[in-house]
């Protein structure tokens, strides 16, 4: 049996990179997508505004009266400012994953992804970590206005929130899989810019070195969180699956999460 076959998966970030390539590969595999972004998707929405998020879940619901099979989310940003880093990729992605559970309790071997970072193991802001967990907003934008340290601490709070959501009664407890995956560098429009000549290539390979040839295009990896959305994936609760060839190992060795 082919992973999405008939499956109905709601899709965030589906206009470019990971989530693009990543809806175009369960569509290959038979799912039916109800994509989220700010532009060409079926709903277009402001994921880092509470009144976007409350719209497309809204929209959702409407679309998908049955329920839905899982929910993928890939909108997210790499800069700008801190506050909305953290409104997007942190609050824009437990409040949709939060927000669509009643639909996936209704659905066909349900299955949740979040996509994390491999930057997820540096060290966080402890302030603004517990703020993100506390699920405080308002205090989160109002910590930092650096989109880096917005950035690295929001990608370890997703991580620690699918650890303790991920086992709840009304996750794992009524057969929704909730996981996470921490890619490394991949060449999408969030990376080019960074990449795309020698220098910064060399600056990159100095913050995430890789131990394969270069680094992976969106498709390379999609085929993974596929899996992870698919009802092959039969037993991972709370995961976080790094794909990052390499990174992780020559950066921290022989340590284990
Ligand atoms: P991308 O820039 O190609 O795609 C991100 C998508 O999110 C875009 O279509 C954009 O319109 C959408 N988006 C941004 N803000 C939004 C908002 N407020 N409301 C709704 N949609 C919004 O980026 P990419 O590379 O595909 O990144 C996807 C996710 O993967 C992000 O969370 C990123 O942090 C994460 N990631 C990416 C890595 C990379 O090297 N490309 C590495 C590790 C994690």
């Amino acid at each position: 049996m082919k992973g999405g076959e008939d499956r109905l998966v709601v899709v965030t970030g589906a206009a470019s990179g990971i989530g693009q390539a990543t809806a175009a590969e369960l569509r290959r595999q038979g799912a039916r997508i109800i994509s989220v972004d700010l532009r060409d998707a079926d709903i277009i929405a402001d994921l880092s505004t509470a009144d976007g998020r409350k719209e497309a879940l809204a929209e959702i619901g409407e679309r998908a009266p049955e329920g839905i099979d899982a929910v993928l989310t890939c909108a997210g940003v790499g800069g700008g400012r801190g506050a909305d880093v953290s409104s997007i990729n942190f609050f824009g992605t437990i409040d949709v994953v939060e927000g669509v559970r009643p639909l996936l309790a209704k659905g066909r071997s349900p299955r949740a992804v979040i996509i994390a970072s491999s930057v997820s193991v540096l060290p966080p802001d402890p302030v603004l970590l517990r703020l993100y967990l506390a699920g405080n907003e308002a205090g989160a934008r109002a910590h930092t206005d650096d989109a880096s340290v917005a950035y690295v601490t929001g990608k370890r709070a997703l991580c620690h929130w699918v650890r303790r959501t991920s086992v709840r009664r009304d996750w794992a407890g009524e057969g929704i899989l909730l996981n996470g995956v921490a890619p490394g560098v991949i060449r999408t429009p969030l990376t080019e810019p960074a990449i795309s000549t020698e220098e910064g290539l060399a600056e990159v390979a100095q913050i995430a070195p890789i131990a394969v040839a270069a680094y992976p295009r969106a498709p390379d990896i999609a085929p993974l969180i596929a899996f992870l959305a698919s009802p092959q994936n039969g037993n991972m609760v709370g995961q976080i699956v790094f794909t990052d060839g390499g990174s992780d190992v020559l950066l921290r060795g022989e340590a284990v999460p």
